[in-house]
């Protein structure tokens, strides 16, 4: 039977993958607590409906950045989708254009980032790791202005990659057939498997992600692009003060989905002092442990403009290609707008901070 949410796409998924590559995409940092707390977080907050509003249309739509989409669920930046389906990343392009809504494609991608946007119907951003060699992340930018890609997404909470102990034991890395298909160069493209005791992709991302990055990095990224800029994986309010002082078009409040450093709030714990910081000089987003509906009126409840998911997308990938990833974004789609109407909130708008309390503080 088909699944019904998304939680089945995930026992489905991993029944289906290879399960080196399974454990790559579930994997967290160390303990996996992050990991775990991304999802477990939601369930202390309480909603507080309003009844007897009119809720016969309910209008799901929005926009980021001024792009409009059809819902503020969108995808988040995950690497290798090959490892999921033949044709990676063009079928989540194709998922999201077909539910009208944005994707954000990766470095790490292993199709190029010209194939995914011929792919693609819907808006696209592009997720940026910045590496030691400037030139190489500037080669990108130039070719993502060039495909059409309308905003830049620089991740900034992996100068290095978390520890993820599956990984290490697996001696992860991709099977020979697949490359990073943004770089012609062997040297950026290959991380193929290893004996068992270290991540390819760890070594990878220790000899070539530039460790010296700081918010200079966000200063030059915005000199050398007309392309609005994200900054993804801001925890803190005062980090979150620094983009909008170094000129950062968004936030993305974000851990990595708990894959980097182990023991940091649950990104909804994080969300609330981001956007008291940020005091609508930009936009702010979440990603993280995003699974249910109620998930994402929890998150627009404490101020995000729209969430973005990870690994929902690459369990409907893996399960059914670019019609599971669809499943998955329309699953999610449903769940939203039938919780927006118990809510008596039939619009993005009409979602505040009214809705959402933690659960602990319900009665003071
Ligand atoms: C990621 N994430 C990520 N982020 C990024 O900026 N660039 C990347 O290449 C990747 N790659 C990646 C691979 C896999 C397998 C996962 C699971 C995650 C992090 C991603 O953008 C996002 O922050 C989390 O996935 C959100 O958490 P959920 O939705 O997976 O719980
Ligand atoms: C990861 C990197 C690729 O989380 O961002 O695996």
């Amino acid at each position: 039977m088909e699944p019904i949410n998304v939680l089945e796409y995930e026992t489905l998924a991993q029944a289906r993958m290879d399960p080196m590559a399974w454990d790559y995409y579930r994997s967290g940092g160390n303990d996996e607590v992050t990991l775990r707390a991304n999802c477990t977080a939601y369930e202390r907050i309480r909603l507080r409906p309003r009844m007897l509003v009119d809720v016969s249309h309910c209008d799901l739509s929005t926009t980021v950045l001024g792009t409009p989409v059809s819902m503020p669920i969108m995808v988040a930046p995950t690497a290798y989708h090959c490892l999921a389906c033949p044709e990676g990343e063009c079928e989540t392009a194709r998922a999201a254009g077909e539910v009208q809504t944005l994707m954000v494609a990766s470095t790490l991608a292993t199709r190029p980032l010209e194939d995914i946007a011929k792919a693609a119907s819907g808006p696209l951003w592009f997720q940026l790791y910045v590496y030691r060699d400037r030139s190489v992340s500037e080669s990108l930018v130039r070719r993502a202005e060039a495909a059409g890609y309308r905003a830049l997404v620089l991740t900034v909470d992996t100068p290095r990659l978390g520890r993820r102990e599956r990984d290490i034991r697996n001696g992860f890395g991709l099977p020979p057939h697949l490359r990073m298909a943004n770089f012609v160069e062997e040297a950026y493209a290959d991380v193929s498997e290893r004996e068992p005791g270290a991540s390819a992709l760890a070594v990878h991302a220790e000899a070539m992600f530039d460790t010296a990055l700081t918010w200079e990095g966000l200063t030059w990224l915005r000199g050398i692009t007309p392309l609005p800029v994200l900054v993804k994986g801001i925890l803190t309010a005062e980090d979150a003060e620094l983009a909008v002082e170094h000129g950062a078009d968004g936030i993305i409040v974000s851990n990595h989905g708990g894959r980097q450093l182990d023991g940091v709030p649950a990104t909804i714990e994080a969300l609330p002092e981001v956007v008291d910081a940020v005091r609508g000089r930009c936009e702010v987003y979440l990603d993280g442990g995003i699974r249910r509906g109620t998930d994402v009126l929890k998150a627009l409840g404490f101020g995000a403009r729209g969430v973005f998911v990870g690994r929902p997308i690459l369990w409907g990938l893996a399960v059914n290609g670019a019609a599971g990833a669809r499943h998955v974004l329309e699953l999610l789609r449903a769940e939203l707008e039938l919780a927006m109407m118990l809510a008596g909130r039939p619009t993005v708008a009409s979602i505040d901070r009214t809705l959402v309390r933690w659960g602990a503080a319900y009665n003071q």
